[in-house]
């Protein structure tokens, strides 16, 4: 079964613009009737049910990141980078991930609270001041997305006075992650060469003189015996440039969103800041940042009687797994910002679930205490919001915020 060009509404073509925009009726139609689909141009195969995509990723003896996480044939050689974490299999994933994760401590991510905290009273002054005057405020480019990319700089032990050039560059990189493909990759190549040049004399520096941050952590780490090279901790911060920065950014934009689309659970959510927690959960859910990564099958994989060759690519389509019926139950569309959610796949599973997910909370968590606690009827114009065209990530370029000027 192939998606076609113009494959109307309901029918699952990433490529779509309709699909893009709502992808959830295609969604519904894969898990109802074909929970295995094929696709034929590019060949893939797509999961789209919760059990499915759970045990897949979880199984790295079938389901292998080594090829890369996209349908695209050669996504990473597009960029001239070495395999990063996130495509990398057991053992070698293993013993980098072990490294990585000693600067994502709970200590070390708690110790960002209060600085996260200035960082997001400073935004909202400004963002409400703007609006009393009489202006647009974008929720998203001058609120949800500024959050991680500030967070990255701190990870990063980013001087001051360094933080406007990281800006663009994490622009650019995003821009290439969602679709760069088709969307000005020469000058995002410029801007990550940029980027590389400016890391390298980062990382000699911290070498001679290390300190706390995330860079100095990873200069001072060995793997097998050996201290890693300028080349494998540029893959590093690569990876969390791209995997850490848009992904929180939309999770806070969304959520305003769906707050706004039923203003009794925004109030619920008002009114019991504990909530907050496990409402990103279901945020997250209905609105993942990460709608969809691909594997490639290491051996022939037969699920529902439909055997998946040896060597194909195999989407796990999170984005449908999580609005599941069969997991989630008959009002799996719906917001209940106090639903209880023992397993998701928003932060996927596995070996490679997200390293940075307890540091995405954190920043949604403080996001959503304070633009609450100040703007309770926050909201979004979506008659003027632009969304990211992307096959694989959702979010947005634009989204004007609503209810800023009530304080
Ligand atoms: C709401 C925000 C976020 C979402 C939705 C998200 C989602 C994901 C997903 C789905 C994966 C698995 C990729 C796969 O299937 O192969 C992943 C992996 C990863 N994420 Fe996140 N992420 C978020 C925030 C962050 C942050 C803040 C960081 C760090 C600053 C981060 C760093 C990483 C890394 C390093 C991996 C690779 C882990 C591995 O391969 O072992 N992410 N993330």
């Amino acid at each position: 079964m192939t998606a076609t060009a113009d494959a109307g509404p309901g029918v699952y073509d990433p490529f779509d613009e309709a699909f893009q925009a709502d992808p959830y009726p295609a969604y519904r139609a894969l898990r109802d009737d074909d929970p295995v689909h094929r696709h034929d141009d590019p060949p893939f195969w797509a999961l789209s049910r919760f059990e499915d995509v759970w045990c897949a990723v979880r199984d790295n003896s079938a389901f292998s990141s080594e090829q890369g996480l996209t349908f695209h044939p050669d996504e990473i050689g597009t960029l001239d980078l070495a395999p990063t974490i996130v495509m990398l299999d057991p053992p070698r994933h293993t013993r980098l991930r072990g490294l990585i994760a000693k600067g994502f401590t709970p200590h070390r991510v708690k110790s960002m609270e209060p600085d996260i905290r200035a960082f997001v009273h400073a935004r909202l002054d400004e963002a409400g001041a703007r609006a009393a005057a009489g202006e647009d405020v974008d929720l998203h480019r001058e609120f949800s997305s500024p959050i991680p990319t500030f967070v990255l700089a701190e990870l990063f032990g980013l001087p001051d006075g360094d933080r406007g050039l990281f800006d663009p560059w994490v622009r650019a990189l995003t821009a290439i992650q969602d679709g760069g493909f088709d969307l000005g990759v020469l000058d995002a190549k410029d801007a990550v060469a940029e980027m590389f040049g400016y890391f390298s004399e980062l990382i000699r520096e911290r070498r001679a003189h290390p300190g706390e941050d995330m860079i100095s952590v990873l200069t001072q780490a060995e793997l097998d015996g050996e201290r890693l090279t300028d080349w494998d901790i540029l893959g590093f911060c690569f990876v969390l440039v791209a995997g850490g920065n848009d992904t929180t950014g939309n999770l806070i934009s969304h959520g305003v969103m769906l707050l706004d689309s039923d203003h009794r659970q925004r109030e619920l959510l008002a009114a019991d800041k504990d909530l907050i927690p496990g409402a990103l959960l279901e945020f997250l859910r209905l609105e993942g940042s990460v709608q969809g990564l691909a594997r490639t099958t290491l051996q022939p994989v037969r699920i529902h009687g439909i055997e998946i060759p040896e060597g194909q690519k195999v989407m796990m389509l999170y984005g449908s797994a999580n609005r599941d019926e069969r997991e989630f139950g008959p009002d799996a569309d719906a917001l209940d910002v106090a639903r209880r959610i023992p397993r998701h796949l928003g932060f996927s599973s596995g070996v490679h679930f997200c390293i940075g997910s307890h540091l995405a909370r954190l920043q949604a968590r403080i996001a959503f205490e304070e633009l609450l606690a100040r703007y309770p009827d926050v909201g979004v114009d979506l008659s003027r919001a632009e969304r990211l065209r992307s096959a694989f990530t959702r979010g947005w370029v634009h989204l004007p915020a609503t209810g800023l000027d009530a304080s």
